[in-house]
């Protein structure tokens, strides 16, 4: 009997891991984070599977339909939006599932922020832009940051800022960013990236929030950063003509001449 933690990804049904699809069909019970979780993907359970959504429940709950699960001998899917490694609650499961010698796996699953950039058809890191993402939040009520995780020493990299937990908080995220990042710094909101209802809102700093219509309360991302303009960098060494590598050496004299990809048993760009 296994607990498997899965990560549910950010909403599209279609964006499971072929991994995840096969544990939660295996898996006769299933407890799903229901508020961002979508129901599509709970068809994949077997057929009189117990699915539990546990937005209502308590840890110890969460942990005690796992206890009852584990007497029986039965697998339980755990599923939780997005990716498993944030903000995903799934540490302190972890913990006293280990304590109770209750074993688990952990299957990754495709998060917000990478849904939202495919929403934007952006690339984060562009060439001389932003060689760094920095996946936040500002503080909420039941989560306060440690000392040091603040948005302006993020800002001060200059880094493409991937704002989760935050759309209530945006103006004073802009407040905040507009010191380091400038007024002309350009701005996107994702809301429910890849459900049906998912919405892009663009601006820059100065006016995002004057862009902003009231509805977006939830479920939404604030990325923040030059390379979100799209334009303006320079291409990469990676496909550049003369750029020497290991996969295109540059004549007789590059370090690589001679090597073959096969030496690593593997091919890649
Ligand atoms: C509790 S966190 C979960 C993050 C999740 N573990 C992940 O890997 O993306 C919830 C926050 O993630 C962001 N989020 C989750 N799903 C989203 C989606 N489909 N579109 C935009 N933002 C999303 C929002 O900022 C939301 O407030």
């Amino acid at each position: 009997m296994t607990v498997h933690f899965i990560g549910a990804g950010p909403g599209a049904p279609d964006l499971l891991t072929l991994r995840a699809r096969d544990l939660i069909a295996a898996s006769p019970i299933c407890l799903y984070a229901g508020s961002l979780v979508p129901a599509d993907i709970l068809s994949h359970c077997p057929k009189g599977a117990r699915v539990v959504n546990t937005a209502p429940l308590s840890l110890d709950q969460i942990i005690e339909e796992c206890v009852q699960a584990h007497a029986q001998g039965l697998d339980v899917a755990r599923l939780h939006s997005g990716d498993l490694s944030i903000w995903s609650a799934m540490g302190e499961q972890l913990r006293r599932l280990r304590d109770l010698g209750i074993p688990v796996s952990v299957t990754p699953g495709v998060p917000a922020f990478a849904a939202a950039a495919a929403a934007l058809q952006t690339e984060l890191t562009l060439p001389g832009l932003a060689q760094s993402v920095v996946l936040t939040r500002t503080p909420g009520r039941a989560s306060a940051m440690p000392e040091g995780e603040d948005l302006a020493n993020f800002a001060r990299t200059g880094a493409t800022l991937a704002i989760h937990l935050s759309i209530q908080n945006l103006n004073g995220v802009v407040g905040r960013l507009l010191p380091y990042y400038g007024a002309d710094c350009p701005v996107a909101v994702v809301y429910r990236a890849s459900w049906p209802d998912q919405r892009i809102i663009r601006g820059h700093l100065r006016d995002i929030g004057d862009r902003m219509d009231g509805s977006v309360t939830r479920t939404a991302l604030i990325l923040v950063g030059p390379a979100l303009v799209g334009e303006g960098f320079e291409d990469s060494c990676l496909y550049a003509a003369a750029y020497d590598r290991r996969y295109r050496p540059q004549g007789d004299t590059s370090v690589w001449h001679g090597w073959s990809p096969e030496q690593e048993g593997t091919r890649h760009d």
